[in-house]
Order: structure tokens, then C-alpha cells, then sequence
């Protein structure tokens, strides 16, 4: 897949831009606060409808406008698609595909990227809500599906919660049917992550088998909430929790508690990798993440990279742009590094030039 050109109107600080990309690099470099992270934004909304910066979609609208709309033209499989988002200041977004309207759900799979940002360099020592949200937004990729599951977990879990701070005598016996649905949709999301996460590993692995020059070996374990993705025993463990749960306000069991670490070497790269170390498994899952995309679309996603190579040594920069050489990347950077660069663009003050 190539994202050809995409466009730009009202959108954060870019007025009416154009921008074309090519096959291969593409460096988006300008100082600090021109609007490199914004168009990086821009681009990894065809992927879901949703920014990784804000749930806050009127902060898109260019201050002191009404609208504001991002079009981009992909060719897959040898066929051109448009894709358009249009953000209104007082109405739902809009989102079309070929000029017709479609659900921000039906954007799911169909321009898939892989985002790779500052703040992931440290994924692997940030809390657990980062790490499943990193499973969380990888899978939905290539599993539509799951993020319905998800969105529905969410749902049961935000109106248990409040059951559980709101219990009195006469609403507390709709707690169990709660659960039931709790432990249905936790068990599909906890088992659908843990085979996503050994997967993932297994690919990464020979990636970090090469950075390190053989001398460290990937292992995941994915710790389940409760120990177990068996819908009926998750069912009769979160009962059993039933007075912590009312006394906390909180569901204690479930998927939204689970977590994983990786190990280098069988030692836990939470508790033991160097920073070295932890951003080279990063850039080994990113590059699996791509991977894993390509098997199940059959084309190569779209690599945004926004500010990462300057985070990165020689050794660590060189390897990833080896391993995407040819892929359709954009990178935004302070400056043009080195030896990179099929195509190379400047952002300044909203401005995109060529
Ligand atoms: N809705 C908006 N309207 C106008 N300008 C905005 C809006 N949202 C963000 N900006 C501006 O975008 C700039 C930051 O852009 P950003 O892409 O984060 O910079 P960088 O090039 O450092 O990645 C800031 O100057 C900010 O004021
Ligand atoms: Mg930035």
C-alpha cells in the first residue's frame, strides 16, 4: 500500500496544504512546533478515525474555523482509493471512502500503518495500560472484529463500575449478569491478545537475533488477570470477588488488568534491560507489528516514525532504515539525517514545502 498525496484543509496549523509522498522515504524535517507531529497525525487517522495524541477531535479544528478535513489518496493492490475525514466544530466527524459515507469502524484494515513515536521508546517500562493499549491498537489492524469485542468490554465494564459504586439492596442482583457478560468478553479479548503477543515476539526475535548479533533471544509472557481465559472459570473468579469489588468500586479481575513482559535472554527486559536494550526490542516489535500487517493485508503498511530516529544511535538508526529500505516511510526529524531521504520535505508554520 502507498499513501500517494494527502491533503490537508483547516487542520490544526495547516490552512490548505498538499503534500505527495513516494515509495520509500520520505523526511519531513522543520524546527519544533511547525507541524511535523500534526501531519504525522493526520496521516495515522486513515487508520482508525482516531488520533494517538487526543480523544479530543475539535483540538484538529485550526483555531477560529468550523471545519477541518484530511484527504488522503492510497493505491492498494493497484487500485486508487481516497479516503476523507471531515471534523466539524458542532456536528460528528464525517468519514468518507470514494466519496461515500462510511462508519469510522469500516476504516479499520483498510490503510494500515505502523506509528512508531518518542513515547514508545519507553514502552516496555511504562505502566500496563500502555502496553495493552499498544496490543490493543496493533490488533485492530488486522482484526476488526476485536475492536468491537473491546469497545464492548468497555462499555460492560464502565456500566459495572458504576453498578458496583451505586449498589444497593434491590439493583445489586443484576451484578451477576454483569459478570457473565464481563467474563464472555474478557476471556475473547485476553486470549485473542496473548496469541497476538506471542506471535508478535516470535517475529521480533529474529530481528533483535540480528541487532544484537546473536547474542540475545526474545521471550513474551503475557500474563493473563486471574490466570485464566476459560469464560466459565473467569466467571466464577470474579463472582468470588464480589465483596472487594463493591468495597473498591472497581472490577479487580478481567482484561483490562492483564499485562506482559518481554525477556532477553529469559531475564525480565522490564526489570533488567538497559535503555539500550529496551529501545532495540521496541524498534524489533515495531518492525514485527509491520510484519505481521503484511501477512494479513498482503501488502507492507505505511511506516510513520515521528521523532525517532534522532532518539536512536548510529548502530540502531542504520538497522531499522535497512530493514524498511524500499517500504514507504515518513519521518519527521529536526534535521535531514543522514544518508536517508528519497524524498525530503520542510514543514514550517503550517507551511509544506517541497
Ligand atoms: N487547532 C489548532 N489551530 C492552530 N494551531 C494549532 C492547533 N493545534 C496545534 N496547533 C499548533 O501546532 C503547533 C505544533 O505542531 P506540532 O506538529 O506538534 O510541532 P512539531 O513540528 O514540533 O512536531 C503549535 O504551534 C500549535 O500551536
Ligand atoms: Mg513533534
Amino acid at each position: 500500500m502507498i499513501l500517494k498525496s494527502a491533503e490537508l484543509r483547516n487542520y490544526r496549523n495547516f490552512t490548505a496544504e498538499k503534500a505527495e509522498f513516494c515509495q520509500g522515504s520520505n523526511i519531513i524535517y522543520g524546527k519544533n512546533a511547525q507541524g511535523k507531529t500534526n501531519l504525522i497525525e493526520s496521516l495515522w487517522l486513515f487508520t482508525s478515525g482516531r488520533s494517538f495524541r487526543t480523544p479530543n477531535e475539535k483540538e484538529f479544528i485550526q483555531k477560529g474555523c468550523d471545519s477541518a478535513s484530511v484527504k488522503g489518496v492510497f493505491s492498494r493492490n493497484g487500485r486508487d482509493y481516497e479516503a476523507e475525514l471531515r471534523f466539524y466544530a458542532n456536528k460528528t466527524k464525517q468519514i468518507f471512502i470514494n466519496g461515500i459515507k462510511v462508519k469510522q469502524s469500516e476504516m479499520l484494515g483498510k490503510f494500515p500503518a505502523v506509528l512508531f513515536y518518542p513515547e514508545q521508546l519507553s514502552l516496555i517500562k511504562s505502566g500496563p495500560e500502555v502496553r495493552r493499549k499498544f496490543l490493543d491498537v496493533s490488533i485492530s489492524q488486522i482484526k476488526p472484529k476485536y475492536y468491537h469485542i473491546l469497545t464492548e468490554y468497555n462499555k460492560v465494564l464502565a456500566q459495572k463500575n458504576h453498578l458496583l459504586k451505586n449498589a444497593n439492596g434491590s439493583n445489586l442482583d443484576t451484578l451477576e449478569i454483569w459478570n457473565a457478560r464481563q467474563a464472555k468478553l474478557s476471556s475473547i479479548i485476553s486470549a485473542t491478545r496473548k496469541s497476538y503477543c506471542e506471535k508478535l515476539t516470535t517475529n521480533a526475535l529474529k530481528y533483535l537475533t540480528d541487532i544484537s548479533e546473536e547474542k540475545e533471544v526474545l521471550t513474551a509472557e503475557y500474563t493473563v488477570s486471574g490466570g485464566t481465559t476459560d469464560e466459565y472459570e473467569l466467571f466464577h473468579l470474579i463472582c468470588k470477588a464480589k465483596n472487594e469489588e463493591l468495597e473498591s468500586g472497581f472490577a479487580q479481575i478481567g482484561a483490562h488488568k492483564d499485562d506482559f513482559d518481554l525477556f532477553i535472554n529469559g531475564n525480565s527486559a522490564r526489570r533488567f534491560a538497559s535503555q539500550g536494550q529496551q529501545r532495540s526490542v521496541v524498534l524489533c516489535l515495531k518492525l514485527a507489528e509491520a510484519d505481521m500487517i503484511e501477512e494479513v493485508h498482503g501488502e507492507y503498511p505505511l511506516m510513520l516514525f515521528d521523532d525517532v530516529l534522532s532518539e536512536l544511535d548510529q548502530h540502531r538508526r542504520n538497522f531499522i532504515t535497512d530493514r524498511i529500505s524500499g517500504k514507504q516511510v515518513i519521518i519527521t526529524s529536526c534535521d535531514v539525517p543522514d544518508g536517508v531521504g528519497d524524498r525530503i520535505l520542510r514543514v514550517e508554520q503550517g507551511k509544506i514545502i517541497r
